[in-house]
């Protein structure tokens, strides 16, 4: 698997950059982050998103805090507040924090928010080969929203699994199903996949169904924001349903996350807290309005899929098998 050309997420000298993920695909402009409250405002307007690689900003935040003389308490409280769904934010600033326990020389600071990032690179990498395993060859994948390179520090999750059976030379199609209403599919995936040269056709998230039933989709695979103990999984809006699709379909329905994703402090999905988003991206398509004036609109973010509708979950330890809550108990434990 070769590395992308492009950095969703840089570090140097007190400075943040972050490929500004709401102008993509029309421009690709990189914008440079300066204080914590910068950077929490690029984390809730999306400007970064996908899981592994909010953590990582969440990080470099605090970096960033050390380098103006923030405190690094009033940083972490402000990162914290800015998405609630994916643990991998609270994973990384609990790593920060254990830092900066201990002293708030900016060196160390550095160093952990750069380990950070190179785990997650290696990580991808590796779930990527976990994951291949189980694409056959001619196989159409669907995805859904993007666990892709600019979601994560490198690779993606379940883009890294389709980017690794690519370069195993399997003959792969992917369908990317638009996510509305944030259109990650459509516009981020679709982008993704194609300077990487690997098949890809954009479809509304409507058509699923009635790929599936045509016999159109041998499989779908997607990351995840939050797992919890029992396996339950917390990915974008629309996941749920294509899980639910597949399930029918008797198809099997993947999940790619880092271990980082997984939070063992919860023993269900409902647990997990779902991001509301603005009604705005539901009445409106790129800044236009679509709906009537004044109608109602509710926008939760994040849905749950049951355990019991994931067929495997590839992670950097390996492949945790049907039964998910199982196999994560297997490939946590030290002696294993
Ligand atoms: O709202 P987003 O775009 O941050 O949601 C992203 C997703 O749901 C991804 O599937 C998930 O974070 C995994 S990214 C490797």
């Amino acid at each position: 698997m070769k590395p992308s050309n492009f950095r969703p997420v840089a570090y140097d000298g007190g400075v943040l950059t972050l490929l500004d993920q709401t102008r993509l695909p029309q421009d690709e402009i990189y914008e440079q982050f300066k204080t914590v409250e910068a950077i929490a405002l690029a984390i809730e307007h999306m400007v970064v998103r996908g899981a592994p690689a909010i953590g990582l900003a969440a990080a470099y935040g605090i970096v960033v805090a050390a380098h103006r003389g923030t405190p690094l308490s009033e940083a972490d409280a402000r990162l914290r507040r800015t998405r609630p769904t994916a643990v991998n934010l609270f994973w990384a600033l609990d790593r920060m924090k254990h830092v900066w326990l201990q002293g708030t020389d900016i060196q160390p600071l550095e160093d952990e928010a750069h380990a950070i990032h190179q785990e997650d690179a290696a990580n991808c990498l590796r779930i990527g080969e976990v994951g291949a395993e189980f694409i056959p060859d001619d196989a159409t994948i669907l995805t859904h929203c993007n666990a892709g390179a600019l979601a994560t520090a490198e690779y993606g999750t379940a883009l890294a699994v389709i980017r690794a059976a690519h370069s195993q030379g399997k003959r792969i199609r992917v369908l990317a199903d638009e996510t509305r209403p944030w259109l990650q599919g459509a516009r981020l995936t679709t982008w993704e996949l194609m300077r990487d040269g690997i098949n890809v056709t954009l479809i509304c998230d409507s058509a699923v169904a009635h790929l599936a039933g045509r016999g159109e989709i041998s499989c779908a695979i997607t990351g995840a924001d939050r797992i919890a103990k029992n396996g339950d999984v917390a990915n974008k809006i629309g996941t749920r349903g294509v899980a639910c699709i597949l399930q029918m379909h008797e198809l099997p329905f993947y999940v790619a996350a880092p271990w980082s994703t997984i939070d063992l402090s919860l023993e269900t999905g409902a647990q997990i807290a779902i991001e509301e988003r603005s009604e705005q991206e539901v009445t409106h398509i790129a800044n236009h309005r679509t709906a009537p004036e004044g109608v109602a609109a509710r926008n939760p973010a994040f849905d749950i899929t049951p355990a019991a509708w994931v067929s495997n979950l590839f992670t950097e330890r390996g492949a945790t098998g049907q039964n998910i809550a199982h196999g994560l108990a297997s490939i946590s434990s030290p002696t294993l």
